[in-house]
């Protein structure tokens, strides 16, 4: 028996058991006659005494104990003189009676304490190293919780959790395919999946009814701290139900998780904001509502009074930063630098301070006396010792450059905080998005979404004013989920493809089979995935979903701890009949 007790279970309750543990040294100190040395497991650290003047030989080997050995310890559980109460096992020790080593380690590369020494690289080598670390290890069991839990919550509620394929062939969700060639039909290729988007409806067409399953996504895309190459989604789908049904069903499982993980008990229902609303209130389709701060339109009283550079805008907004005239000629540059910056893009930016003695001061004193500034300020419901921000210029880029400012805003003035969930759902977004250069229509969410049955009539005429019958459900700025109502009509899904610039024949070459199920009775259905990887990560407190995935991939979309991707062997490639370009 290598233990009768985890490294994290013994208490005072225990004194004078005759124990064994096991685990792996954390460190040792010597202390002339004696040695302490700290055993760690996934279940925590405990203190083992070796004394000189209980068994010197023993005391001795032990100091030959190196940091990350693994180690068996036979012991009794003694009290301790000075206790630890920052530490579960604190209030005793084992005296150790005899050890084995099980196994020795090199000197780690990296210290395997919560604060480490170890950079982000150094780390993803030795990645299993870096989950000895007990931050990393929390955000893996809480995963493993949450995936128990979502599990439980649905399948009492008669889900039925159904592995679909991998490889397959292309799902159209926007980013580009991995793909994986086929020895047996040389010259062929799978593609893995970028969601189960089509099997899950094929579900519905089953009569599954209620399906769900935690699954890994594939997609070829551009790397950020919350998107990896292959990452999971909760997938769930439902038949005979409506957009309502979705949300309702979908808000009390977050609320369930809210409770459950980050002991945050919300009241009431999530507020449900159109793509429109959001953009004229946000300037973003994934508001971060912990705060206000909403953009107020000046267009009609700033326009046309002489200052050139909204005179020729179409369109003038900005925000009410509370609280904020005090900022200092210094703060307000950081301001002007921050919205330059190339990924906001802004020109320059226009302030006003609301004074506490009723007056203001403005960046544009010159163009707008103290009585135009006033209908600003009362226009934004400004308080005196407020701060007024304004951009101006085309009007979606500017909405984007101001949500980027708004959320600036909110990070300076402690807005945005981590221990706080402001879920809201988004609905109602537009059915296609044009590319600005070649003029070609693309699903904003995907090819299989419905439209609103009230925009339905302008499908053929106007499809660029359609609304989709498709939402996101948004937490504290952070796109967790999203979904749609399904088309579940052979006729209006080939007027979709139509509008997507396929022709009949590659329709019915990329998803005749959908077509072709169409035909048998599908149920009228709807459905919604969720970022498990982001979802976990939030609740773990942190901002990159890589904190949450036992072995995630770097900026580059490399695994450096294996080494993948990697070359293969020329019989491979034979075997494939695949040439690589070199
Ligand atoms: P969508 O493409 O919106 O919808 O994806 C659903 C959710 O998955 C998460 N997500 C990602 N997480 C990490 N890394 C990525 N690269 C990544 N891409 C997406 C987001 C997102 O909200 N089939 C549809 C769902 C449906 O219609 O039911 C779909 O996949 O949190």
């Amino acid at each position: 028996m290598f233990r009768t007790h985890t490294c994290g279970e013994l208490r005072i309750t225990d004194t004078n058991k005759t124990i064994k543990i096991s685990g792996w040294v954390q460190k040792t100190r010597n202390l002339g006659s004696m040695t302490f040395v700290d055993l760690r497991d996934r279940y925590g650290i405990t203190q083992v005494v070796f004394n000189i003047d209980t068994d010197a030989q023993l005391c001795e080997a032990a100091r030959a104990l190196g940091r990350e050995f693994v180690v068996q310890i036979e012991g009794t559980v003694n009290e301790r003189h000075s206790k630890n109460p920052k530490m579960a096992t604190g209030d005793i020790e084992i005296i150790a009676t005899a050890f084995t080593v099980l196994s020795k380690s090199e000197t780690p590369p990296f210290t395997i304490e919560d604060d480490t020494d170890g950079g982000e690289e150094i780390r993803m080598k030795y990645r299993y190293l870096d989950l000895r670390r007990t931050p990393v290890r929390k955000g893996i069991i809480l995963r493993s919780k949450m995936a128990q839990e979502i599990r439980h919550y649905l399948s009492e509620d008669n889900f039925i959790e159904v592995e679909t394929p991998i490889l397959i062939k292309s799902t159209p969700e926007g980013a580009r395919d991995f793909i994986v060639p086929s020895r047996l039909n040389a010259g062929y290729f799978y593609a893995l999946p970028q969601s189960p988007q089509v099997f899950k409806q094929l579900l519905m067409i089953s009569g599954f009814d209620k399906y769900f399953q935690i699954v890994k996504c594939f997609r070829d895309e551009d790397f950020r701290a919350d998107r990896q190459p292959e990452f999971t989604q909760l997938d769930c789908e439902m038949s005979f139900v409506e957009r309502d049904d979705v949300l309702n069903k979908f808000e009390g499982l977050t609320k369930h998780l809210f409770s459950k993980f980050v002991n945050f008990d919300y009241k009431g229902d999530f507020p449900r904001l159109t793509y429109a609303e959001a953009m004229a209130l946000y300037g973003s389709d994934k508001p971060d509502i912990r705060f206000g701060m909403q953009f107020v339109e000046i267009t009609d009283i700033a326009k046309n009074q002489g200052f050139k550079i909204f005179d020729e805008a179409e369109y003038i907004a900005g925000i009410c930063a509370p609280a904020s005239a005090k900022y200092s000629r210094k703060q307000l540059d950081a301001l002007t630098d921050f919205v330059r910056k190339p990924q906001v893009g802004a020109k320059g930016l226009i302030y006003v301070k609301c004074n506490e003695d009723g007056t203001y001061k403005s960046s544009v004193d010159k163009f707008f006396p103290q009585e135009k500034l006033a209908l600003w300020a009362e226009k934004f419901a400004a308080k005196p010792g407020d701060l007024l921000l304004v951009l101006s210029g085309n009007k979606t880029k500017t909405q984007k450059m101001l949500s980027e400012l708004r959320l600036e805003m909110g990070n300076r003035l402690g807005l945005r905080n981590k221990n706080i969930y402001a879920p809201l759902w988004v609905v109602d977004f537009p059915l296609f998005e044009k590319d600005e250069e070649t003029g070609a229509l693309h699903a904003m969410h995907h090819p299989f979404t419905s439209p609103l049955k009230s925009d339905m009539h302008l499908l053929e005429s106007d499809p660029e004013s359609v609304n989709a019958n498709a939402y996101d459900l948004i937490i504290n700025g952070v796109e967790i989920g999203g979904g749609s109502v399904r088309i579940y009509d052979t006729q209006m899904q080939q007027q979709m493809f139509k509008h997507l610039g396929f022709t009949q024949e590659e329709a019915d070459a990329q998803f005749g089979f959908l077509m072709e199920a169409f035909k048998y009775g599908a149920p009228p259905h709807a459905g919604i995935a969720f970022g498990f990887d982001r979802w976990a990560a939030m609740f773990n407190g942190t901002d990159s979903i890589r904190n949450v995935i036992a072995f995630p991939k770097n900026n580059s979309g490399k695994d450096i701890m294996i080494d993948a991707p990697s070359l293969v062997d020329a019989v491979q490639l034979k075997d494939l009949r695949l040439k690589v370009d070199e």
